[in-house]
């Protein structure tokens, strides 16, 4: 996990600390099922990081046209929703968390009518698309932010937080910002500082303003009515901050990868005021069958349970980032965490990677197994009770690869935090399609280099290859929506105890899943005990090499995985 990332885990444990802690296009298919199943709960999200995921005119950046020549690759892999990374009108310091024009595309990425087709081309193949939604920050260069900052008397004035300093030269308290540096600048032409939580590129809006959540509430009502299925919600825990402006605590002594004190984020982070606004925004959502997906750093499930909402009324899908936080294949911790998010008060959501975090290729590759590793990690979480949310190029196992060079960095918190803290360029290098130049992605430049795993891991190379990571994930996608056990069935872990081997049960009615994961670098035999759950012996449905079940003892190769069908 890259820096970014621990810097996060540090504010949910100082949190801890401090003891707080469509018109959508839902086709009448995808309307509730029979037994209450919404679309979301069956369907498997794929974020595209629209940068690195295909070029259709060869300026080195992705766009939407390469989005739309890629629907059927997605189709075929199983996807059924994508989560695009912002594409608005940016001035890209924040790759696109910047936004100056929600209602709009990035010319870098196309037009409006480009996302038109896009939605449309998604359609016929039943794919939901999904916006990223940054909502608590603007780009300085939007026209509420210019408008704002020209005038203390501005009709926009009080979108965003503007304080005085404390005293000449002094900001208004000692907060700095995730990205390095105080989280206030000084503007001149009025003589006060406004607060950005982020770069000071991304001034945070103002939501105890009523203006502030009528206009972003309509943004969403207007991509719904555009085509759009739901939001994945940037950074909510940071929507509100203290109006007293508290300075906030210590944690200890020391300086972190910016320079800058280590914080406790007390009084700017996860205040109880984010779900007021969860609420209105779920409202919104469901006049359009919509899903809203939660950028949710929570330090355990009781306060992801608060981002469900009481009676479920906030967000469908809160990520567990507490599961990507499992940075070991230990059986005995992912059952922790498993059992802990299976009993949250809302449908789980899982994800191992995405383009703030290192690849799971290399978080849990060990150097010799890593494609038999990244197949385990795929029977994981696309097994689990919960949706998945897949990170582009995770199915064909691509590799995190950051810059190693300071001049070379993109990402410009690699740039202030460097060596500590490289940014996150590894994880967002462009998808590998082929083995020709540029792996296919572009003819002109790329944006970041392309990895050289590219040659022999790529889309071409990997489909002829039975044994391939990406051909193990079409298999599991596969089963995965054929199979109601795996779909809406109970989660039971089973043999508790064992150190080396992951296993689960998935039932629902009279069908059962079972799931054997090994996660040792030996061989391993596991008697799975099914008499005890009402069933006997187990057939297989997907495994890997030989791992293979007789009766109820599943033999399991090194990282080896055996997913069965039981019998009664
Ligand atoms: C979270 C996003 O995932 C990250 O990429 C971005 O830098 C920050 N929010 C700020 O919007």
């Amino acid at each position: 996990m890259n820096k970014l990332a621990s810097r996060l885990v540090t504010l949910l444990v100082s949190l801890c600390m401090a003891g707080s802690i469509a018109t959508a296009q839902t086709s009448p298919s995808h309307a509730v099922d029979a037994e209450g199943h919404q679309w979301w709960q069956h369907a498997v999200f794929y974020e595209i990081y629209p940068r690195s995921f295909a070029d259709s005119n060869n300026d080195g950046v992705g766009d939407l046209r390469g989005i739309t020549s890629k629907l059927d690759y997605l189709k075929d892999l199983g996807v059924d929703a994508i989560w695009i990374s912002p594409c608005f009108p940016s001035p890209q310091v924040d790759f696109g968390y910047d936004v100056s024009d929600y209602e709009n595309i990035d010319p870098m990425y196309g037009t409006l009518e480009d996302f038109d087709v896009l939605a449309s081309e998604a359609k016929k193949r039943d794919i939901h698309i999904i916006f990223d939604f940054v909502v608590n920050h603007t780009s300085d260069q939007h026209k509420w932010f210019l408008d704002s900052k020209s005038s203390r008397t501005s009709a926009h004035r009080d979108w965003y937080i503007w304080r005085d300093g404390k005293g000449p030269g002094e900001p208004p308290n000692n907060w700095v910002s995730l990205f390095g540096g105080p989280a206030w600048k000084f503007d001149p032409v009025t003589n006060q500082y406004y607060y950005h939580f982020f770069y000071a590129e991304q001034p945070d809006l103002n939501w105890r303003n009523p203006a502030v959540k009528d206009a972003m509430f309509d943004v969403t009502r207007w991509w719904y009515k555009r085509g759009v299925a739901g939001f994945r919600l940037d950074a909510v825990e940071t929507l509100f901050e203290d109006p007293g402006l508290h300075d906030n605590p210590i944690l200890r002594p020391g300086k972190n990868a910016y320079g800058d004190a280590i914080e406790e984020n007390k009084y700017n982070t996860k205040l109880p005021e984010l779900h007021d606004v969860l609420r209105g925004l779920r409202k919104v959502a469901d006049e359009s069958n919509a899903v809203l997906i939660g950028e949710t750093w929570t330090a355990d499930v009781a306060e992801l349970n608060q981002y469900y909402g009481e009676g479920n009324n906030e967000l469908q899908l809160p990520m567990d980032f507490l599961f990507t936080m499992v940075n070991k294949l230990s059986p005995a911790e992912f059952r922790k965490q498993i059992a802990a998010v299976d009993g949250a008060s809302g449908w789980p959501t899982f994800v191992i990677s995405n383009h703030d975090i290192a690849r799971s290729y290399d978080r849990y590759g060990d150097g010799q197994h890593n494609d038999q590793i990244a197949k385990l990690m795929a029977a994981l979480y696309l097994t689990l009770r919960g949706t998945p949310i897949m990170y582009y190029g995770e199915e064909i196992g691509m590799k995190t690869t950051p810059p190693t060079r300071r001049e070379d960095v993109k990402d410009p918190i690699g740039r202030t935090g460097w060596p500590e803290e490289k940014g996150r360029d590894g994880e967002r290098t462009p998808m590998q399609w082929d083995s020709s130049e540029n792996a296919g992605f572009s003819r002109g430049t790329p944006w970041l280099p392309v990895p050289a795993t590219y040659k022999t891991h790529n889309v071409a190379e990997e489909s002829k290859d039975p044994n391939s990571v990406l051909e193990f994930y079409k298999e599991v996608l596969k089963l995965r929506h054929t199979n109601r056990a795996l779909l809406d069935g109970n989660y039971t872990p089973l043999n508790e105890s064992d150190a080396n081997v992951l296993c689960y049960l998935r039932v629902y009615k009279d069908q059962g899943v079972v799931v054997a994961l090994n996660m040792s670098d030996a061989p391993q035999k596991v008697s799975l005990e099914l008499k005890g759950k009402g069933f006997f012996s187990a057939k297989s449905l997907l495994a890997t090499g030989k791992s293979a079940a007789k009766g109820d003892e599943v033999s399991l190769e090194p990282y080896g995985v055996f997913i069965g069908e039981v019998t009664k």
